[in-house]
């Protein structure tokens, strides 16, 4: 068998507490399977390149028998140029006293330049996942400034959400994470997200018929959609190994495909279905298959999840207008 074309992997934020946990693992082949070789560039600012040196250091004391390529750099031009996968860490936090209209303008300006040095240089196989906040925001930046490359190439991390939905609904049934299926988180990465287990199943049982709406409402919910929150307040940092991982399976996923009777969650550009604007990059169950993923279709929308979803549609259609009202998307 002709041994695998070593695949290009950019990971921007590359000296941050995510790339730390995420670099490792993909060197390691969790990503892409154990035949394929990686190579790795690591995209940082310039004053967190000696950092990023570091990691690659390690990365190199590892001797990862997949690791064909490892380069540490502050150009995106380079960084993207031939890239087959990006996974866009990188983002400039919310600082104390920052303004909302700060941060998006921050965070643009990152990733409108990203994506021009993606529409310049990327494979034509290219596939992206935005992890950096407002992750969905930002996808559709890139997206906008890569008109080269087709839109639904670009997604934004919901995954996490996805799992932690799971792993509340499997506690709740006393059920193991492998019993269940069809989760789905609908809309923003944001505490307006919806997380929905009105399709979801827990050893083939409905899980609307082993809870109840008030837990849905009153726990599941805010849990799921605060947990970022939680988080960051007990553990004294934002989510990092957990948030690597689900960036990991998000790409795995989306390339050797979802399993047989299950979806994932993954924020895509919208083609209109599920009455979310065309355009915004809003959270979906998606199927995979042949390395490409498809929305999954005609799901029944109760009045409640309606409006679930309406409300955090509605919040990334304020970011996306807020972003063109600071000239910064056309
Ligand atoms: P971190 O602050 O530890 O690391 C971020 C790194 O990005 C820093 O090293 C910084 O220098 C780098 N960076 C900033 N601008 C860059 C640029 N233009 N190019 C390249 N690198 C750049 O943060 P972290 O904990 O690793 O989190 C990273 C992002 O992921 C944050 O925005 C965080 O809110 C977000 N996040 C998203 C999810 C999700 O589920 N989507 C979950 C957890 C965290
Ligand atoms: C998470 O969901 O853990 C993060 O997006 C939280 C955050 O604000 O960084």
């Amino acid at each position: 068998m002709a041994a695998h074309d070593p695949v290009t992997v950019t990971v921007t934020g590359a000296a941050g507490q995510i790339g730390y946990a995420l670099l490792f693992r993909i060197a390691s082949g969790a990503m892409l399977g154990p035949d394929v070789p990686v190579r790795l560039r690591l995209l940082e600012v310039p004053q967190a390149v000696r950092a990023a040196e570091g990691t690659a250091l390690e990365l190199t004391d590892c001797a990862f028998p997949l690791l064909a390529g490892l380069d540490v750099m502050d150009d995106p031009a380079k960084a993207f140029d031939g890239a087959n996968i990006a996974l866009l860490v990188g983002a400039r936090p919310r600082g104390p006293g920052m303004e909302r209209a700060e941060l998006l303008s921050a965070n643009a300006g990152i990733f409108s330049v990203q994506g021009r040095a993606i529409n310049d240089g990327a494979a034509p196989d290219f596939r992206a996942v935005v992890v950096g906040n407002p992750a969905n925001t930002n996808a559709l930046i890139a997206s906008a400034h890569a008109p080269d490359v087709p839109a639904r190439r670009f997604t934004a991390m919901t995954r996490l959400d996805h799992n932690r939905a799971v792993a509340q609904l499997a506690a709740k049934a006393g059920a193991a994470v492998s019993e269940v299926r069809n989760v789905a988180i609908w809309g923003n990465h944001s505490a307006s997200q919806y997380p929905d287990i009105s399709h979801a199943t827990v050893s083939g049982r409905a899980a609307s018929s082993l809870v109840d709406q008030e837990w849905i409402e009153g726990q599941f919910i805010p849990r799921v959609s605060q947990r970022g929150a939680e988080v960051i307040a007990v553990r004294g940092g934002s989510s990092a190994a957990s948030a690597a991982n689900a960036a990991i399976e998000h790409m795995k996923l989306w390339i050797q495909g979802t399993p047989a009777g299950d979806w994932t969650s993954m924020a895509v550009p919208s083609d209109g279905s599920y009455g979310v604007p065309e355009g915004l990059f809003a959270s979906v169950p998606v199927t995979a298959a042949g390395g490409d993923y498809a929305v999954v279709r005609d799901l029944d929308i109760s009045d409640f999840s309606r409006s679930r979803i309406d409300a955090s549609v509605a919040e990334l259609a304020a970011e996306r207008d807020a972003v063109r009202g600071l000239g910064l998307l056309t």
